[in-house]
């Protein structure tokens, strides 16, 4: 899918706003830092601010266009880390914050980072954890059920253990791995809950004709509002892994 850089920086800053406690199981050391996914380049700044020399890749046109804009000192690649080109290099340190749960071949992913990673490199990284936005996938699967549209899941969500048996097995060695609720506010007010399915399931509404998708948007408000909706905002129920493993 292609992403809103614009819409994602005003409105969904959110993402790498939670990102920056990630920031803190960084080395204080400097080092070469690739931030896999990053996105409009938010955590990526950030990350040279802390003294480290970062590489952003991200295989989003719109999002690298975006922080190439806002941050011209620094380096950004259109990549795709399921697809690397050679110009992406070695790297001390591979950074990665809300990236993982959108990419379905997961042993690919791994094998490309520690290609890519030093001997004894570190892998910091979190993403969405099994159950992660659960009440939305599950009441969005509904209404598309209801219109007879075939519905399938873009996001792979796992568990802690079945994270560390998969990083195991990918020769790296896990030094801590957290699974954990972060209630999410979703800003726009009585807005928020449609802004975050256009941006996060853009795809899947695309394809909707515009009396469905309001139909569909419609009986979600509803039938989530008496348990996400806490007086003058949505609140969507983010679940999180937070990784700090190493290359063998
Ligand atoms: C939710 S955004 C997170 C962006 C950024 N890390 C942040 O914290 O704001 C997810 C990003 O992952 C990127 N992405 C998804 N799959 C990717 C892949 N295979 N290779 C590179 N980037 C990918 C998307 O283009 C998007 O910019």
């Amino acid at each position: 899918m292609e992403w809103d850089a614009k819409k994602y920086n005003t409105t969904h800053d959110f993402v790498f706003k939670y990102g920056a406690g990630l920031l803190e199981l960084l080395p204080k050391e400097s080092k070469k830092v690739l931030d896999i996914g990053c996105g409009t380049g938010a955590l990526t700044s950030q990350i040279a601010e802390l003294g480290h020399e970062v590489t952003g890749i991200d295989q989003s046109l719109n999002m690298i266009n975006q922080a190439k804009e806002s941050y011209s000192d620094l380096s950004f690649l259109q990549e795709d880390i399921l697809n690397p080109s050679d110009q992406i290099g070695q790297y001390d340190v591979a950074f990665s914050n809300a990236v993982f749960h959108w990419i379905p071949d997961q042993e690919l992913l791994l094998k490309n980072i520690s290609e890519h990673l030093n001997v004894n490199g570190q892998l910091i990284c979190e993403f969405g954890a099994v159950g992660n936005v659960q009440s939305l996938r599950e009441a969005f699967g509904r209404e598309l059920n209801a219109l007879g549209v075939p519905f399938e899941e873009p996001f792979c969500f796992t568990s802690a253990e079945d994270y560390r048996i998969l990083l195991e097995k990918n020769h790296f060695e896990v030094l801590e791995i957290l699974e954990y609720e972060r209630p999410t506010l979703l800003k726009g007010g009585k807005d928020g809950l449609r802004q975050w399915m256009e941006q996060f399931y853009s795809v899947e509404l695309g394809e909707l004709s515009e009396d469905q998708k309001e139909e569909v948007l419609e009986n979600m408000e509803r039938d989530l509002k008496s348990w996400l909706w806490k007086k003058d905002h949505w609140e969507a129920d983010y679940r999180r892994l937070r990784i700090k493993a190493y290359k063998k």
